[in-house]
């Protein structure tokens, strides 16, 4: 018997750069699965993309990722359908979209039982595992307070880090989140996370971590000389990036976001299909593909 087609799509505003439809592929490859993978363009405004969301699903559509700029709408959207997971709670934002079973089975139409949940954080936290850097008993320093910033805080709580430094240039955006944090989910403790100015970060770190959109301006964190680490992380990819620069002039291990990207996306697969991705795998092929 031929296996049912199963349909995704990447829902942004740009989206025509987006590298979901090519991983998906290896991993659909690797796990057997059919499916067809597109990019969804979407107005960005709240009304065309409940249009979006509720038309793909209601033609069949099984999941869907949401990229830049949706995600805090795809959970404003969820939390009045079928609800979201604590880490996309915790986050404020979805990245991954798929229907509430439970619901459907009980009666509710399609266009109310939409589901959201969040893997980008834990895509991170599994890539910064298979670097080999550790994370059980880190101290951790996250820069930024933003959407990004904030999905990565409860996997980093459940990997084991020890301490949590948010640091943001608008020093009320980083106090508001640990605020915020300590009343959000009982596994993180308020104790260990405390808050900064970006220019005020400074000591000694195991991992520090951008979560800024720095990037995309081309501009400079201004970071503290009296700052440096074992290991700096940029969520960033896929151009020059000069935090990552910064820390290996002063011999740290680096990484971009690259294979942050394929850990969300693994995650997302997984969560849609069943099927479990091995990342390394996808990773190597997606790797050779590029070049
Ligand atoms: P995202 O969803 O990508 O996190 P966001 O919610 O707009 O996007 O957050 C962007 C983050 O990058 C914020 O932490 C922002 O700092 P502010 O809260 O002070 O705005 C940070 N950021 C963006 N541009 C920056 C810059 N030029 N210098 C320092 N921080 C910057």
């Amino acid at each position: 018997m031929t296996q049912a087609m199963q349909h995704f799509i990447v829902i942004g505003n740009p989206i025509a750069h987006s590298k979901s439809p090519e991983i998906h592929e290896v991993f659909a490859n690797q796990t057997g699965c059919a499916i067809r993978y597109g990019r969804q363009y979407c107005p960005d405004d709240a009304a065309s993309f409940t249009a979006v969301v509720e038309a793909f699903f209601q033609g069949g559509g099984v999941g869907a990722n949401v990229t830049v700029p949706f995600k805090q709408l795809a959970y404003d959207l969820c939390l009045a359908q079928g609800g979201v997971s604590e880490h996309a709670r915790i986050a404020g934002a979805v990245n991954t979209l798929l229907l509430n079973q439970d619901m459907l089975n009980n009666g509710a139409a399609v266009n109310e039982a939409l589901y959201g949940d969040n893997t980008d954080g834990q895509g991170l936290v599994n890539h910064i595992k298979s670097l080999g850097w550790q994370l059980q008993g880190a101290r951790v320093a996250l820069i930024g307070a933003g959407g990004a910033a904030r999905g990565t805080i409860l996997p980093l709580i459940q990997a084991g880090i020890e301490t949590l430094t948010i640091a943001n240039r608008t020093m009320s955006k980083a106090a508001d989140l640990v605020a915020e944090l300590s009343v959000a989910s009982p596994s993180i403790d308020a104790h260990k996370i405390t808050s900064c100015t970006t220019t005020e970060l400074s000591g000694h770190f195991d991992v520090i971590i951008n979560a800024t959109s720095i990037g995309l301006s081309g501009d400079t964190l201004p970071l503290s000389a009296h700052l440096s680490c074992n290991q700096a992380y940029d969520m960033m990819y896929g151009r020059e990036l000069p935090f990552l620069q910064h820390f290996t002039d002063r011999g740290a291990q680096i990484s971009d976001g690259y294979g942050m990207l394929i850990g969300q996306a693994a995650l997302s697969f997984e969560r849609w299909t069943g099927h479990t991705i091995d990342v390394t795998q996808a990773t190597t092929i997606l790797k050779n593909q590029s070049t």
